[in-house]
C-alpha cells in the first residue's frame, strides 16, 4: 500500500490523496482543497508550530519522549563523557567527528580568530556601566555586520567558512569583554596557550597575575555545559536564525536576532530566571508555599517544563553530575538544597506529573555558574557561546536546502472586512 493520506472533503465528497514522506504531509499539497470558490486552498493552523515542521535537517535529533538527545547521531551522553566543545562544534558543523589533523587544525583556526577589533572594544565601551550583558552581546555581533561586509557573500563556500570561524572564535571574547565592562575592570587578551574553555575563563577572571591558570575542573565543567548547549534543533532561537537567514541577510545580523530571542526568559534567559527564583524563594521552608502559587498559575516554576521532552531532559542529568564535580573546587551552592527540595516535590505533584513537566537544562546550569563566579546577568550569554555553532550549522543547512525560501507563515484573517475610509468628523 502506498504511502499516503486519503482526505475526503465532506462538503463536496471529492476524494484527495496526499503522499506521507518522513512521517509528514506537505501543508502545500492541502491547497489542491478549495475552501470556497477559487482561493489559495486550505491551510493549517498552528500558532508556536506545535505540530509543524519546517524544515528537514540532518544535525540534532531529538525524542522528547525517551528523553534522547544527539548530535549528528552520537548520543549527548558519550560527547559529554568524551569531546570538548571545540570538538563538538566541529561534529555539528560538518557533520563528523574530526580526525586529529582536523582538529589540529581547526582548533588552531579558531584560536587565531579570538581577538576583537579595537573599534569593537570602543563600541562596547559606549555602553552604560549596568547594561546587561546580553543586550551587549546581541548588539555586538548585531555590529560585526558592518566590520566584516564580506560577510554578505552567503553563497560563496569560503566566505561563509571565514565567518563560521570568526563567530565561534569571537563570541567568548565579546562575553568576556561584556563582563569586565560590567565589573569596571580592564580587557583581558586572548590568552593562545590555553584551550577554549581555559582562555574564556582567562578573559573573564584574569587579575594581576602574568599568566592565568585556570582550574582543570571548571574548565572540563564548562567545556561540558558548552556541549549540552550546542545545539537544540528547531527551537525558538534557531528558528528566528533560520527565518531571518531566509532572507539572505548576513550571518551576524541573522544571529543578532537568534541571540535576541535566546534572551527571553522562556528560553536561554530562564537559567537566570531559575537563580532569581530560588532566591526570592530564600529558604527550604518557603518552598511549599511556592509551589502552592505555581499550581494555582501565579508565576511558573522556571527551569521545569519543555515543548520536547515529556520526561526527564538528558542535559539536566548530566549537569547535575557536573555540579557536583563543580562544588568540590568551589564549595556548595546555598541555593542547591532549595533546588532539589522543589525537584524532589514537583517530581511527586500531580500538577507536574500530570502536565509532564521535569527539569531542562537551566533548572541546574545556573546554581554551577553562580559558583564558579558568574552573575546572573551573565548566564543567557553562556548558553550563546555554544549554540553559535549550532545556530551557524542550522543556517547554513537552511542557505543550502533547496527546499528552502524566504519564510513567510500564513494567517488567518479575523478583522473587518473591507470599508470605506470615513472622514474625521464623521467618526465617533
Ligand atoms: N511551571 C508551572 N507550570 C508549567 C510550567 C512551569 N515551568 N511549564 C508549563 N506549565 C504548565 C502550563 O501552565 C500548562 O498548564 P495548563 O495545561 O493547565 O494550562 C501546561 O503546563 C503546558 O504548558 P505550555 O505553556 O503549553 O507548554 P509549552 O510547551 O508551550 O512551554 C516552556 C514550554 C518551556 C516555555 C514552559 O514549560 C515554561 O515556561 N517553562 C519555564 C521556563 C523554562 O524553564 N524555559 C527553559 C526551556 S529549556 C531551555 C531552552 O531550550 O530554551
Amino acid at each position: 500500500m502506498a504511502d499516503t493520506l486519503t482526505i475526503i472533503d465532506n462538503r463536496t465528497g471529492q476524494k484527495y490523496e496526499v503522499p506521507i514522506t518522513d512521517g509528514a504531509i506537505r501543508s502545500t499539497d492541502l491547497r489542491q482543497i478549495k475552501v470556497g470558490g477559487d482561493d489559495a486552498g486550505l491551510v493549517t493552523y498552528d500558532p508556536a508550530f506545535m505540530n509543524t515542521a519546517a524544515c528537514r535537517s540532518r544535525i540534532t535529533y531529538i525524542d522528547g519522549d525517551k528523553g534522547i538527545l544527539e548530535y549528528r547521531g552520537y548520543p549527548i551522553e558519550q560527547l559529554a563523557e568524551n569531546s570538548t566543545y571545540l570538538e563538538t562544534a566541529y561534529l555539528i558543523l560538518f557533520g563528523e567527528l574530526p580526525t586529529q589533523a582536523q582538529l589540529t587544525e581547526w582548533t588552531r583556526q579558531i584560536t587565531f580568530h579570538t581577538m576583537l577589533h579595537e573599534n569593537i572594544k570602543k563600541l562596547m565601551e559606549g555602553f552604560q556601566y549596568d547594561a546587561h550583558p546580553m543586550g551587549v552581546f546581541l548588539s555586538t555581533v548585531g555590529a560585526f555586520s558592518t566590520f566584516y561586509p564580506d560577510a554578505k557573500k552567503i553563497f560563496d563556500e569560503q566566505s561563509r567558512q571565514k565567518q563560521v570561524l570568526r563567530l565561534v572564535a569571537k563570541v567568548p571574547s565579546i562575553a568576556a569583554y561584556a563582563y569586565r565592562h560590567s565589573i569596571g575592570r580592564p580587557y583581558v587578551y586572548p590568552d593562545n596557550d590555553l584551550s577554549f574553555t581555559g582562555n574564556f575563563l582567562n578573559m573573564l577572571f584574569k587579575m594581576t597575575e602574568l599568566k592565568y591558570q585556570p582550574s582543570p575542573v571548571l574548565e572540563r565543567a564548562l567545556d561540558i555545559l558548552f556541549i549540552l548547549h550546542a545545539d537544540h534543533e528547531q527551537n525558538c532561537s534557531t528558528s528566528a536564525m533560520r527565518g531571518i537567514g531566509s532572507s539572505h541577510v548576513d550571518p551576524y545580523s541573522a544571529m543578532a536576532g537568534a541571540a535576541a530571542a535566546l534572551y527571553g526568559p522562556l528560553h536561554g534567559g530562564a537559567n537566570e530566571a531559575v537563580l532569581r527564583m530560588l532566591t526570592e524563594i530564600g529558604s527550604l521552608q518557603n518552598v511549599p508555599a511556592f509551589i502552592k502559587r505555581v499550581k494555582a498559575g501565579e508565576g511558573r516554576l522556571m527551569g521545569f517544563g519543555h515543548r520536547v521532552y515529556k520526561s526527564y531532559d538528558p542535559r539536566a542529568k548530566i549537569i547535575k553530575k557536573t555540579a557536583d564535580e563543580v562544588f568540590e573546587v568551589t564549595g556548595k551552592n546555598p541555593l542547591l538544597d532549595i533546588a532539589l527540595e522543589l525537584e524532589r516535590i514537583a517530581l511527586q505533584d500531580d500538577y507536574f506529573v500530570t502536565r509532564k513537566l521535569y527539569p531542562n537544562v537551566d533548572f541546574y546550569s545556573g546554581l554551577i555558574y553562580q559558583a564558579m563566579g558568574f552573575p546572573v546577568t551573565m548566564f543567557p550569554v553562556l548558553f550563546a557561546i555554544p549554540r553559535t555553532s549550532g545556530w551557524i550549522a542550522q543556517w547554513e543547512e537552511m542557505l543550502l536546502d533547496p527546499d528552502q525560501k524566504i519564510a513567510r507563515p500564513r494567517q488567518l484573517y479575523i478583522g473587518a472586512a473591507k470599508r470605506d475610509y470615513a472622514p474625521l468628523e464623521q467618526r465617533g
